[in-house]
């Protein structure tokens, strides 16, 4: 299968299984917050995150049904994660998805409850009983989802994010900051999703360390590649509204150096991401492609 069905393939099972588990745990579908949580977590997105769960799993022979619930766990994080961004006291952006933010589409309490909302989702997934998996493995996940997401981790990365955007700090960012906060803003994250491939495959310390280079280079090229769409990409396309990180002054690559400087560090990033994988031999070639994608994406 070409790499872009798998990830499509992989998209489906993720959000089948997601709209399984909001049924299970989340508020009714009814209700204000169930809706706004469905209309946030089940509309469209890569889903790119859960695939890297999947096939950092698939490394070590796990199969895909075990995987499924760190997969969504980490795809309502991320979810929760473009609520807010998206809010008006953040990015205040009114396209997500190709469609209206949540603060857009209900307002503006219900986008922040919404984010609480799937946040705690993510951790109750998570510490409910799954039955085949280990109590050890899925007190590990918890963990690292924890630190990824937290106040070392993606939040931490939204600060420097706005303290950059909002209060001119630092006053010209260098090429170290932008590095640090993209690798806290989003290779956090995307580096926790390969991270817990390993975790589910019971990984050796060295090969868990090996994808979690991997996921931190990865997530620096994604975030390259978010920054160009911003700058490069069709609105159409993306599904987020372009053009904006330069008018709001944002610390990007593409707002420090250029467009062609910061597609250079893109490619960079990517050869160190699949560079990272070389231990796994051939067994890890849809990771790399997964490393071409995120560089080459067009949404
Ligand atoms: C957008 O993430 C936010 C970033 C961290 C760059 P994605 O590009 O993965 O967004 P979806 O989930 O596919 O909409
Ligand atoms: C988002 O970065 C990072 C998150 C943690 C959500 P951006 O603010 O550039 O993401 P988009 O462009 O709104 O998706
Ligand atoms: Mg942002
Ligand atoms: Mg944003
Ligand atoms: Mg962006």
């Amino acid at each position: 299968m070409e790499f872009v069905q798998r990830l499509e393939a992989a998209a489906r099972r993720t959000e089948d299984h997601l709209r399984a588990l909001l049924d299970e745990c989340g508020p009714a579908a009814n209700g204000r917050l169930g809706d706004a949580m469905r209309y946030a977590a089940l509309a469209g997105g890569k889903r790119f995150r859960p695939f890297l769960v999947i096939e950092s799993a698939a490394l070590f022979g796990v199969e895909e049904r075990m995987v499924l619930d760190a997969a969504a766990a980490i795809e309502c994080v991320h979810c929760y994660s473009l609520v807010h961004d998206d809010l008006p006291s953040m990015d205040d952006d009114n396209l997500r998805r190709g469609q209206p933010t949540v603060h857009r589409a209900y307002d503006e309490w219900t986008a922040i409850l919404t984010g609480d909302a799937l946040l705690t989702l993510a951790f109750e997934i998570l510490a409910q009983p799954a039955g085949q998996r280990d109590a050890s493995v899925d007190v590990d996940l918890v963990l690292a989802l924890a630190k990824a997401a937290g106040g070392r981790g993606m939040v931490e990365g939204q600060m420097f994010d706005l303290e950059a955007e909002k209060l001119g700090t630092p006053e010209t960012p260098t090429i170290d900051h932008i590095r640090k906060l993209h690798a806290l803003k989003t290779g956090a994250l995307i580096a926790c999703a390969c991270e817990a491939g390993a975790i589910l495959g019971r990984a050796t310390a060295i090969d868990r360390a090996a994808l979690r280079r991997y996921g931190e280079h990865l997530g620096f090229a994604f975030q390259i590649a978010d920054d160009l769409l911003d700058a490069e990409g069709d609105t159409e396309i993306v599904g987020k509204e372009t053009g904006k990180d330069n008018a709001r002054g944002k610390a990007t690559l593409v707002t420090l150096l250029g467009v062609d400087n910061a597609r250079a560090c893109l490619e960079e990033a990517e050869r160190d991401a699949v560079n990272s994988l070389h231990l796994f031999g051939g067994r890890a070639a849809t990771l790399i492609e997964a490393a071409r994608f995120a560089a080459q994406r067009a949404r």
